[in-house]
């Protein structure tokens, strides 16, 4: 199939009220297990890479080894920034083939939130690729800040992003207590921005079933990179204890953890596609 720009195949996953899995690669075998479970299920994915590894050469490196896993899936594969702090990294990712990207600016105030994210989404549509922004704010280290529905509506109009993240409860990273989503504030968001996909982070250990509440309500993009990295430094962990000092080689070594991950992203991704 091709590598496909995000809009593509979020305004699809919106029309029939599904949600498409966007996960974090950060190698190799994280990148291959997220093409695997996309073709297993036959389903669309968003191979994402987070902002740290546009600072250190590495979303660079991975590039044209993501675009090609993407090209060989028989299934539509979209290559997107995750969390882009500034211009200079939705530059670079939008040079190096990236077909979406993100402009964070939530912890901005609402203008200058605006105006940046505008600049990203112009640069994007120059490049022919789509791009998301985020109001209201999920938590990382700081606080939440839950988005206002109106304010939502004024982002996307204002912005002309191809999709828009919202904080409707849910955190980054492992929860310290149950989390419990605004499902009414999703609905209201929802109508306010009938055609729009929008985008849930912070998918790590968020109850399926709650999950499953919102995406009926517009969410068509699911972010989850947290549980699904940890599984596959589990199975290494795991599996380096079992060969007990024995060598492996690397590559055979990666294959047992690449299926672990396969595994746990096509539950996933059946879930957000309320298949099961
Ligand atoms: P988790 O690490 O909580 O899954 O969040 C991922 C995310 O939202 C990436 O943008």
């Amino acid at each position: 199939m091709a590598i496909v720009t995000m809009k593509e195949i979020l305004q699809d996953a919106r029309k029939r009220g599904i949600a498409l899995g966007a996960f974090n690669a950060a190698n190799y075998e994280t990148a291959c297990a997220i093409v695997q479970a996309a073709e297993l299920e036959e389903s669309p994915v968003i191979l994402q890479v987070y902002s740290r590894m546009f600072g250190n050469g590495k979303a660079e490196a991975l590039g044209g080894l993501l675009i090609r896993l993407a090209e060989k899936c028989p299934q539509k594969v979209a290559l997107h920034l995750d969390h882009g702090e500034n211009l200079e990294q939705v530059r670079n990712a939008l040079e190096w083939g990236y077909t979406s990207v993100m402009l964070d600016g939530s912890r901005l105030p609402f203008d200058e939130n605006v105006a940046l994210t505008k600049q990203a989404a112009t640069l994007a549509h120059q490049a022919k690729a789509t791009c998301e922004g985020e109001i209201g704010h999920v938590a990382m280290a700081d606080e939440t800040e839950l988005t206002d529905p109106e304010e939502a509506r004024k982002f996307a109009e204002l912005t002309g992003v191809d999709a828009l993240a919202v904080s409707i409860g849910t955190v980054h990273g492992y929860y310290k207590a149950e989390p419990k989503l605004d499902i009414g504030r999703c609905r209201e968001i929802g109508q306010a921005l009938p055609n729009m996909p929008l985008v849930l982070h912070g998918g790590t250990g968020t109850p399926i079933s709650e999950v499953q509440k919102v995406i009926p309500l517009g969410i068509a993009k699911i972010n989850v990179a947290t549980e699904f990295q940890h599984c596959f430094l589990k199975a290494v962990q795991a599996d380096l204890e079992a060969a007990a000092g024995k060598f492996i080689p690397i590559d055979k070594f990666m294959d047992a953890p690449t299926a672990a991950c396969v595994e746990h992203l096509r539950k996933l991704i059946r879930a957000f596609a309320l298949k099961e």
